[in-house]
């Protein structure tokens, strides 16, 4: 009888990728060429974690700002766990994907309560606090406190798919955790943090999608796929869903100086955030008359549509919004909505909007 395949065979580094010497070089690499970034001026978990998260689907240039601005308002974990939510969203304002900051303030609260305000140094606990998933909780913990964890994300997939020359969809969930195992045996001892921050640096400045540039790469000599000549065909990536077409239509309720505004439920899409009210609807004819009956169904006013504002569109992951946006004057009616206000200019300030409602806003001369 053959003798059963051990399930961790399939996690071995394969035998033509010579590991001997490979961290050593990307290290030196590493040391002689990474860039100056606010979160890599010490090893403050705080700041580490924030930063790990902000950049999470989003771009080191567009972080910057934001993590400055941030650390200016909440330079601790206790800042963060005690200011009210609304500053929180605001200083989030524009980044996107919002749940990400209301759980960075929920694990604030979590870390103040239960661990006496330090961020947890081992992946049982870290990984318990909301928003930190395995990517995050081995980028923290490698980053400020050099535990041997691996941080794999796309990046980081696509540089190993081409090194082992890999063929394994990086779109599914299995192949993070193939990756991981891998990864985890190229770790060098005492050096995790600086090695897991070059694997990301190699993704983001060297071994890029579609044009690695092999020149000036560090590893090449160490690369599988570079050797085939195929590194511009990996990854693999399975197609995800285009995003499903949303048609909403917008109303910019004026009465006097002030505008209708209204706070978006707690749980879903945008949780929390302002809105001006807006109504999903199938079908874009009779939008003023739909419109008009939605306000007072649901916000009980009564308006007079006047005229329509520049259409804005917004795609998320799997949803794209087409906003009709209608100004439109208040004639009459009580407000009854609790979650919706009048608000002027100067307190809109205040509330943080998604990206779309923000362009509408510009739009509106209050
Ligand atoms: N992307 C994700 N984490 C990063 C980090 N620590 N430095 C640069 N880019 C990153």
């Amino acid at each position: 009888m053959a003798a059963k395949k051990n399930k961790y065979e399939q996690f071995k580094l394969p035998e033509e990728f010579h590991v001997f010497g490979f961290a050593e070089d990307l290290l030196a690499w590493y040391h002689s060429q990474k860039r100056d970034l606010p979160w890599r001026i010490n090893r403050d978990p705080y700041r580490i974690w924030v930063s790990e998260i902000m950049l999470q689907q989003t771009r080191v240039e567009t972080v910057k700002p934001y993590f400055h601005n941030f650390m200016d308002k909440f330079p601790t974990v206790n800042d963060l766990a005690v200011a009210p939510e609304e500053e929180v969203l605001k200083a989030w304002e524009g980044l996107g994907y919002y749940s990400r900051a209301r759980n960075l303030q929920a694990a604030a609260r979590e870390i103040q309560a239960s661990y006496g305000g330090q961020v947890p140094d081992t992946p049982e606990e870290i990984s318990k606090l909301k928003g930190i998933g395995p990517y995050t909780a081995g980028a923290i913990l490698s980053i400020a406190y050099e535990k041997p964890e691996p941080a794999v994300d796309g990046n980081v997939m696509r540089v190993f798919s081409r090194l082992l020359l890999m063929d394994d969809d990086i779109a599914k969930p299995a192949t993070r955790i193939k990756f991981e195992h891998l990864v985890r045996q190229t770790i060098p001892v005492g050096r995790a943090g600086d090695f897991n921050q070059a694997l990301m640096e190699l993704g983001a400045t060297v071994c890029l999608p579609r044009t690695p540039q092999c020149l000036t790469c560090p590893v090449f000599d160490y690369c599988l796929a570079r050797r085939e000549g195929v590194q511009e065909e990996l990854p693999v990536k399975g197609k995800a869903k285009p995003p499903r077409q949303v048609n909403l239509l917008v109303a910019a309720v004026i009465k006097d100086d002030q505008l209708l505004i209204n706070k978006r439920p707690s749980k879903g899409l945008l949780a929390r955030m302002w809105e001006l009210p807006m109504v999903e609807v199938d079908e874009k004819l009779w939008a003023e008359e739909q419109l008009s009956q939605f306000l007072l169904d649901s916000y009980g006013v009564d308006v007079e549509i006047l005229n329509q504002l520049p259409s804005v569109q917004h795609t998320f992951s799997h949803l794209q919004w087409q906003l009709d946006v209608y100004l439109c004057a208040y004639k009459d009616g009580a407000l009854e909505n609790e979650t919706a206000k009048f608000a002027t200019r100067t307190q809109l300030q205040e509330y943080a909007f998604p990206v779309a409602h923000n362009k509408i806003l510009q739009s509106i001369a209050l």
